[in-house]
């Protein structure tokens, strides 16, 4: 495991696009500050300094490559854990990237690269705002301070510790990716919701009945189970 930190960049997750051939697998880069953060579907993803864990690490070997689909989800379990060690409750995964508290918005999780070469995954966790009135996101939003009386965090110790998370976890990994099956069955904050598929070509609504072993979320349209393997959810 290598760990780069930088007070400045453009964005982690593009640094190690840019980097990728001059890294190793289970490089992870970190920021204090981002110029030119990023989301999913070209959303801004803003921070002061010091506010948010801005963390990207790179995957290069194949099986984790081939295995796209199970990454964000692992990575949503594994920030879960991060925040249930620190004793924090109704922790859930909302489907397919982002780590929700008490229904509020922690962490969102960005997936890029270029298959079959590498993956970056990215992982932008609040910890220190105290309002959200800047920030591009869809939903209600929280962060560690928030949850915590208004008592700040260390953004470097916390992205140490989310990192020896992670890497203690790959380094352990046996290829058994039904690992946490159970674990995002038993996170998943869609579940019983009402919801509608709102980027793909087929626009539906229902209600959420389960994530499958791939990692697909199963839909009961009224009709039938539909399973979903990419697109944004909106709650209705
Ligand atoms: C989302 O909720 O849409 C995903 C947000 C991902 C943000 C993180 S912050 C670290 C890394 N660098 C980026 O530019 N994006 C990810």
């Amino acid at each position: 495991m290598k760990y780069i930190f930088l007070n400045e960049v453009d964005s982690t997750n593009t640094y190690l696009k840019r980097e990728y051939k001059n890294f190793d697998n289970l490089t992870f880069v970190s920021a204090s500050f981002q110029t030119n953060g990023h989301g999913r579907y070209q959303r801004t993803w803003n921070a002061s300094e010091g506010e948010s864990i801005l963390l990207s690490y790179l995957l290069k070997e194949s099986k984790y490559i081939e295995n796209f689909s199970y990454i964000s989800m692992f990575t949503a379990a594994h920030v879960v854990q991060y925040l249930e060690n620190k004793g924090i409750k109704d922790v859930t995964i909302k489907w397919p990237n982002d780590v929700y508290v008490g229904g509020k918005k922690i962490c969102g999780i960005l997936l890029e690269g270029e298959i079959p070469n590498y993956i970056v995954v990215g992982i932008g966790l609040n910890i220190n705002q105290s309002n959200f009135d800047n920030v591009d996101l869809r939903h209600p939003a929280t962060s560690l301070k928030i949850l915590n009386n208004g008592e700040n965090y260390s953004q470097e110790d916390e992205t140490k510790s989310l990192i020896s998370l992670i890497s203690s976890f790959w380094d352990n990994f046996s290829d058994d990716w039904r690992l946490f099956d159970n674990f995002i069955k038993n996170h998943n904050y869609l579940k019983n919701k009402h919801v509608k598929v709102t980027n793909q070509a087929l626009l539906f609504e229902g209600i959420v009945a389960d994530i499958d072993s791939e990692c697909n979320l199963l839909i009961n349209n009224g009709q039938e189970i539909v399973k979903i393997c990419a697109g944004e959810i909106e709650i209705l």
